[in-house]
């Protein structure tokens, strides 16, 4: 029987990626952290696409794809990202790629880039992919949709526990004034804006666990 095709989009720190994880395992499907690429990308460019003043140079980037390899492997049981063979996952959560990631995702360049790759994951079924566009760009015609929010103040909290569970340094203002800025840039922005599809089922879980968010979601995915 084919597995069914799953799109989970929303805010962050909804906790799109780890719920999905879980959702993967329990259901025997594949998870893609669609997010990862796009905070691979924006390490690549802080690592070598800097202008003189030190910021990102975008047509640098954009004639350097050739030389990037974006790869999930698998790992005991998870799926680890690696750029051109280094294991990056958790340089990737660091605050520097958070403030520079809505930049690199807002490009039409590096989402196209990145397309072909997302799509091709998903054809065989059996795949639960988290990020902004999934159910409205990537796989619009995903057998499930989800759209997750909550509040600020309960983002801003799991953001923060997070990062210190990470051992990454920060404070709970500037990572509040980070959500902040990307909720707007991610929105905002011209291509593939972060938006709830219309057959999307939304789910706001400030007030619920993760438990309950994940037993949630497993109630709409039973008629599968
Ligand atoms: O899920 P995350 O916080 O790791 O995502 C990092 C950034 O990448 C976020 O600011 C929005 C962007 N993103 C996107 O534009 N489209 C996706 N499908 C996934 C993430």
């Amino acid at each position: 029987m084919r597995k069914p095709v799953i799109a989970i989009d929303g805010y962050s720190s909804t906790g799109k990626s780890s719920i999905s994880k879980i959702i993967a395992q329990k259901l025997g499907l594949v998870h893609l952290d669609t997010g990862a690429l796009y905070r691979g990308i924006t390490y690549f460019a802080l690592n070598n696409c800097l202008g003189a003043n030190g910021e990102i140079n975008l047509s640098d980037l954009f004639n350097r794809f050739n030389e990037i390899q974006l790869e999930f492997k698998l790992v005991d049981t998870e799926l680890v990202m690696f750029l051109n063979g280094q294991d990056i996952s958790t340089e990737i959560r660091t605050n520097q790629i958070s403030q520079n990631v809505s930049l690199i995702a807002s490009q039409k360049e590096v989402r196209d880039f990145l397309l072909d790759a997302q799509r091709s994951m998903a054809e065989k079924g059996g795949v639960i992919m988290d990020g902004r566009d999934i159910g409205t760009v990537i796989l619009p015609k995903a057998d499930f949709k989800f759209f997750l929010t909550a509040s600020i103040e309960e983002r801003t909290k799991r953001r923060f526990l997070e990062l210190k569970g990470l051992g990454i340094e920060t404070d709970e203002n500037s990572v509040r004034e980070n959500l902040v800025s990307r909720d707007k840039t991610d929105s905002e922005r011209a291509v593939a804006p972060l938006k709830k599809a219309e057959d999307a089922i939304v789910i706001d879980n400030s007030n619920f666990t993760k438990i309950e968010t994940i037993d949630l979601i497993l109630s709409h995915l039973s008629h599968f």
